[in-house]
């Protein structure tokens, strides 16, 4: 099994004075599907915006997808983004643009022409059971079908690595559960890696998992 994501005495720091996440170790390997927990302010969110090149590597090395976010080329990065696919507390989807075209943003990014994303984005929309709501903007929906946009955008482009952050967060029960089932099915049929960061862990979850644990700038494996 390759590695998807290799942290080696990675620290992580918003300024010199403090480190949020302080010589870590671990390792993600490609297919896992991956909680990450740890108390309010333990640097939860930090460590996934590291992994997608939102916060830069302070000191020591992280590998994504086979690329090195130390120093990390802006042209690198860009490749690396359209590889990994991102699900927000707060969904971060464009309030101008209809959900089809929210949907469609990755695959915009990707180059792809215009007719083979409008099928695929009426697919994405129905697998996360919003086919009804085509044609709606963002704010015409609830929280729950929100963040449900924002997963059919996280897959649109059919990613090795999905990237969320407490996704549940703030959502209804349905949409909870619509989420963590598609989240379960992302890793169980298109064999994606997933890394999620979770105030709190299923109860019954659909397979099998890791369960990584941060706390005092230190990330251990919960057995
Ligand atoms: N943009 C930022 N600038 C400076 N400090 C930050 C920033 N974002 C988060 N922090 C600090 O980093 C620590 C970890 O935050 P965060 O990763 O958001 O925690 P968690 O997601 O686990 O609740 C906290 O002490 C927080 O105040
Ligand atoms: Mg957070």
């Amino acid at each position: 099994m390759d590695n998807v994501i290799v942290a080696k005495n990675l620290s992580l720091a918003y300024s010199n004075e403090e480190t949020i996440l302080n010589q870590c170790n671990f390792t993600i390997g490609s297919g896992e599907f991956v909680f990450i927990t740890g108390a309010s302010g333990s640097g939860k969110s930090t460590l996934l915006k590291s992994m997608y090149g939102e916060l830069p590597v302070y000191s020591g090395h992280l590998g994504v997808a086979g690329v090195e976010l130390f120093n990390i080329s802006s042209k690198n990065l860009n490749f690396l983004r359209r590889h990994i696919g991102i699900v927000f507390q707060d969904y971060k989807l464009i309030p101008e643009w209809d959900i089809e075209k929210n949907v469609m943003l990755p695959l915009i990014i990707a180059g792809y022409a215009n007719d083979i994303s409008q099928t695929q984005v009426q697919k994405l929309l129905s697998h996360v059971k919003l086919g009804h709501q085509i044609g709606k903007m963002p704010l015409e929906l609830s929280g729950g079908e929100q963040q449900r946009v924002a997963m059919a955008r996280a897959l649109a482009h059919n990613p090795i690595l999905i990237l969320a952050d407490e996704p549940t967060g703030n959502l209804d029960n349905y949409s909870a559960g619509l989420i963590w089932h598609l989240l379960e099915g992302a890793n169980e049929q298109l064999k994606t890696t997933v890394v999620v960061v979770t105030h709190h862990i299923p109860e019954t979850f659909g397979v099998p998992y890791r369960h990584l644990h941060i706390e005092s700038g230190n990330i251990h494996e919960i057995a």
